[in-house]
């Protein structure tokens, strides 16, 4: 995580960094810092805590106007969130300034050889040796074009670890250099001015031309010279250009209190933008870009889907689906752990990885993990040319839009929608015995966004009940089939947004131990599955919310429309429209989200940024 950002241009750089840091935020927000290069010196601000502490001092102190200039926003590694910790880095000689994502494994012995030297670290992250050694190596250099570009090529063969690190240097007054290894860099190109940004948010507001860096490259940008990129060896590299297909109005909060209520309330849409184009005519699927051959699909036996957090929730509501459409064995796996317990993988493995952001490391490292034991590799990502699709045999984009807030709702129903295409595709392809079946979900697909629709259009008694619940200490989810990982996704949503302890359980599992947490009052949110759904499953959670009522818990249930069963049991009922049992997830989630989303804010956090939390989680 960390947010960075870097500007060479005529504008006044300070007001285009910060501009680039509250786009960032998300990324984290421990602390911030910004540095410019005026008059031949580097001049520094950074503060603890959020951007606004660090835009405050800036109104009180300010900064020299300046026309290259780097920022950072930060999610703590290594050393707390204090201003010493605060980014900008830099060099003891004072000539460099650096910013940095990601984790440098070897920084102790890089720091030991910079200590033995007579230089005094004045902070306790990893970043700082960055700071010295390429202060440093620049001296070791002739003088001329390239230098500083140089100096970052020499020291990032020196690094290990993930890295994004951006540079700039007191005797450089047009030039910022970058380096990546492991962690995301992309680079905006304007009108006589460029942008170095973690994701295209750092510099939608001026451009939308981005540019891709690949693995172990630099970087350097420069008035004059323009965009270079090199290898680590300094072999050039023609990086891929692109056009960013959202603009800065779409990473606003367009009239809502937050992020997230903006992104739940464009769920539809974006259920929508994942299904276009996807759905043929004849109910059969489209998936060009999954670029696996037929033959390939066809000799897949059996399918990993890796992920974390709610990506992983969406992993374990694939595996109902898939299994069932396609009869091939599901495995679903934290990514954390994927990689560690020596999974058994081959070349008739498909391994789908699910990403919102397409750089959560450890999805990345178990990706990697995967491929190196010769599996396919199928991601499912929204971030467009992020790390993890870009290292994938295949893609899937869910095409949801930016997603700022930092807790997932339209990446997460987007990603569900994307699996249930993957389960299909793969049953179209192999020609499986519920062939009729596929064809008819097909169709029930299409109906999705205006059954999001529809749940959302009725959430005003969610919202009145969330402020009855703000003062709970504990909230328990229950589910059966796919109602399951559902519940799991209220009790996340409500522990991270709420910090109310919460636990999402299967509903039969309950009497195994848990239901001893149950007392008087103990509001239970139950997910009800349809009454159509097979195997009686529908009955059997209607006995589980006798058996919680039973013995005092306060019950919230979310059952479908015409579903007269669960009436005597249900202290409050949230309706949902009547979907295949497979895809009632898309609709069951919703009034969850909102549930978690509107009893933090009665409880008066901050909805979009939670503590301890951030976006996109690049360490392991
Ligand atoms: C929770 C949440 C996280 C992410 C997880 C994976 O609301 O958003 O649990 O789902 O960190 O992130 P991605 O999907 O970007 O890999």
């Amino acid at each position: 995580m960390c947010g960075i950002v870097g500007y060479v241009g005529p504008q006044n750089s300070l007001d285009v960094v910060l501009d680039g840091l509250r786009r960032l935020e998300y990324r984290g927000y421990d602390s911030a810092g910004v540095a410019v290069v005026a008059d031949g010196r580097l001049s520094t601000a950074k503060k603890a805590g959020k951007l606004a502490n660090l835009e405050k001092e800036l109104a009180e102190e300010g900064l020299p106007a300046a026309t290259i200039g780097l920022g950072h926003t930060r999610w703590a590694t290594h050393g707390g969130p204090t201003d010493r910790n605060a980014h900008p880095h830099v060099s003891a000689d004072g000539t460099v300034a650096v910013v940095h994502n990601g984790i440098i494994e070897n920084f102790a012995a890089l720091r030991a050889e910079i200590e033995a030297t007579g230089v005094e670290f004045t902070s306790e992250t990893d970043t700082e040796v960055v700071a010295h050694l390429l202060a440093a190596t620049y001296r070791g250099l002739p003088a001329g074009p390239g230098r500083l570009a140089e100096a970052m090529r020499v020291v990032s063969r020196r690094l290990e670890g993930a890295f994004t690190l951006v540079a700039g240097h007191a005797a450089e007054p047009d030039t910022l250099v970058a380096s990546r290894r492991n962690s995301p860099l992309v680079v905006g190109v304007g009108d006589g001015e460029y942008f170095l940004g973690s994701d295209v948010a750092a510099f939608i507001g001026h451009t939308r031309r981005a540019l891709e860096l690949g693995q172990d490259q630099v970087v350097e940008i420069d008035r004059t010279r323009g965009v270079t990129v090199t290898d680590f060896a300094g072999a050039p590299v023609e990086p891929t250009a692109y056009d960013v297909d959202w603009d800065a109005e779409a990473a606003e909060k367009g009239g809502y209190d937050w992020f997230m209520l903006k992104e739940i309330a464009e769920q539809p849409q974006a259920v929508a933008d994942t299904l276009l184009g996807r759905l043929g005519e004849n109910g059969e699927l489209v998936l060009d870009e999954v670029r696996l051959s037929d033959q390939e699909l066809r000799d897949i036996d059996k399918v990993f889907v890796v992920a974390c957090g709610t990506a992983y929730h969406a992993g374990l509501i694939a595996k109902y689906a898939i299994e069932h459409w396609t009869r091939i064995p599901v495995e679903v796996e934290l990514a954390s752990e994927f990689r560690y317990r020596d999974p058994v993988l081959d070349r008739s493995t498909l391994v789908v990885v699910i990403s919102q952001s397409g750089e959560t490391m450890d999805t990345l490292m178990a990706l990697r993990h995967a491929r190196d034991q010769k599996a396919r590799v199928l991601a499912i990502c929204n971030a467009n040319g992020s790390t993890i699709p870009r290292e994938s045999d295949a893609v899937l984009y869910t095409h949801a839009g930016p997603e700022v807030a930092v807790a997932s709702t339209k990446g997460f129903l987007t990603q569900v929608v994307a699996c249930y295409l993957v389960g299909l595709f793969l049953a179209q392809v192999r020609g499986v015995k519920y062939a009729d079946e596929v064809a008819s979900i097909v169709d029930d697909l299409r109906e999705l966004p205006a059954a999001v629709s529809q749940v959302l259009a009725g959430m005003e008694p969610v919202r009145e009940l969330a402020r009855s619940l703000a003062t709970e200490d504990t909230l328990l989810f229950l589910g059966r089939h796919v109602g399951y990982p559902v519940a799991l996704e209220g009790a996340l949503k409500l522990k991270e947004l709420a910090y109310i302890h919460a636990e999402g359980f299967a509903a039969g599992e309950l009497k195994h131990g848990s239901i001893a947490l149950i007392g008087p009052g103990t509001p239970v949110v139950v997910v009800v599955p349809s009454p159509r759904s097979r195997g009686s499953v529908h009955g059997k959670v209607v006995s589980n919310i006798q058996e919680v009522r039973a013995r005092g818990a306060r019950t919230i249930v979310v059952a479908e429309e015409g579903d007269d069963d669960v009436l005597p049991y249900a202290d409050h009922l949230i309706r949902v429209p009547r979907t295949p049992t497979l895809l009632a997830p898309v609709v069951t989630t919703v009034p969850l989200q909102v549930l978690a989303c509107e009893i933090a804010d009665t409880r008066g956090l901050d909805v979009d940024q939670p503590r301890n939390l951030a976006k996109s989680v690049t360490v392991e």
